[in-house]
């Protein structure tokens, strides 16, 4: 854990009454949406200690390739060094704390910081420290490193100096991913949208499809409920080509969910009518999957059918505001205007997010008032109820652990 200095005591208290007194099966209490408080707590104790992904492989295909991670105040610097491998590092100078990488991406030889300019090899090593004379001893000043995992593709960091077990999610998230090759993907298409609501708003609208039928008529036609029987036969057409059908679900020790579902009848993508859009993803036997769902509680909602995938992020700007960043991937030689259209590949997923980041504003708007009081759930709302859960249970534990 990060040794993070202590709330004032009448906040610590106020935070955990709070937590103590959340009814389950009702939404929370409209602290945990609007307070600078509890959105603190949000990223010291979720956010700061949990696995975060943090961006795709493409984007630092060669040697001095980096992008910037932001979260809280912590700012990472993602960069591939001169031997091929992925490092993060805290965007922090390690003189006088000067932000070393001011934009959001870029290639560098080594890493000069334009305060003093200080120089870093890509490996966080200190090699130059200007003005600091012959005798300055500079291994004790490199870069302070992150966590950082690639997995398929997809690079995690975690802030933590003792983070979440990877293992797990490792495990599942290949076994589905696997045929796709989204190491050999490319982003194709980025966006990002600032959205007027709080992050968790956000994880439990992704939670529950009561909002479907009437919020995406694009997204009920593609996917529009199906029988039993239809869902289980082509499950079995899935295995029988090779397919991981097995679903990993939320678990109370783990962070992930993965599992492969079909789309509905006639339906081969997730397209604004259904029809493939780009070429085949990796070593996959066919276009028509179904489509394999990868989440992870707190940060990230992704979409692998079998002509691209779509990774959505959740990142807390403030108590009310959270970016939205969309990524859509195809296979990396497919060609724009010759392989495949980008309204094709993205309208569907755009829309449905677009739709969603409108909800959830409008959810938070309605829990600002007076009036609002914690509602109850459905049954079909028991993923939101199992995200409340968990984020009450890391939210409570930290508390308590700051207390003794
Ligand atoms: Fe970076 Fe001085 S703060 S060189
Ligand atoms: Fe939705």
């Amino acid at each position: 854990m990060l040794n993070i200095p202590p709330y004032p005591s009448s906040s610590n208290g106020q935070l955990r009454k709070l937590v103590e007194n959340r009814q389950p099966g009702f939404s929370l209490e409209q602290a945990f949406y609007v307070s600078q408080e509890v959105y603190e707590a949000d990223i010291q104790h979720i956010f700061m200690c949990h696995w975060l992904y943090a961006g795709h492989v493409s984007k630092v295909p060669r040697a001095g390739d980096y992008f910037t991670y932001d979260i809280g105040d912590e700012s990472l610097i993602i960069i591939r060094g001169r031997d091929e491998r992925l490092g993060a590092f805290f965007n922090v100078c390690t003189h006088r704390g000067s932000r070393i990488c001011l934009d959001s991406c870029g290639h560098a030889q080594s890493l000069v910081c334009p305060y003093h300019q200080w120089v870093f090899q890509t490996d966080g090593i200190l090699v130059a420290a200007k003005y600091m004379g012959a005798d300055f001893d500079r291994s004790a000043y490199g870069l302070r490193e992150a966590h950082i995992r690639e997995l398929e593709g997809l690079i995690f960091v975690c802030l933590s100096d003792t983070p979440p077990d990877f293992s797990r999610v490792e495990h599942d998230f290949r076994a589905h991913a696997g045929p796709h090759r989204l190491d050999k993907a490319r982003i194709c298409k980025s966006v990002t949208y600032d959205v007027a609501c709080n992050w968790k708003l956000l994880v439990e609208n992704s939670r529950e499809c009561d909002h479907c039928q009437v919020g995406h008529p694009e997204l009920c036609r593609i996917m529009p409920p199906t029988s039993r029987e239809y869902v289980d036969g082509r499950m079995e057409e899935f295995r029988s080509l090779g397919l991981e059908t097995r679903r990993f679900l939320f678990q109370p020790d783990t962070w992930h969910k993965v599992e492969r579902y079909p789309l509905g009848p006639g339906m081969i993508s997730q397209t604004m009518d259904g029809t493939p859009a780009a070429p085949l993803m990796g070593d996959l036997p066919r276009l028509d999957v179904g489509v394999f769902t990868f989440l992870i509680r707190h940060n990230i909602l992704c979409q692998f059918v079998g002509d691209y995938g779509d990774i959505t992020q959740f990142l807390p700007l403030g108590p009310e505001l959270t970016r939205v960043q969309i990524d859509w991937l195809v296979r990396e030689d497919a060609v724009e205007g010759r392989d495949f259209e980008m309204d094709h590949v993205s309208a569907w997923w755009q829309t449905t997010m677009e739709q969603d980041n409108r909800l959830s504003a409008d959810n938070h708007a309605g829990v600002k008032s007076s009036r609002y009081r914690p509602g109850p759930y459905s049954p079909s709302e028991e993923q939101v109820e199992d995200f409340v859960r968990w984020y009450i249970r890391e939210l409570g534990t930290a508390l308590a652990a700051r207390q003794t």
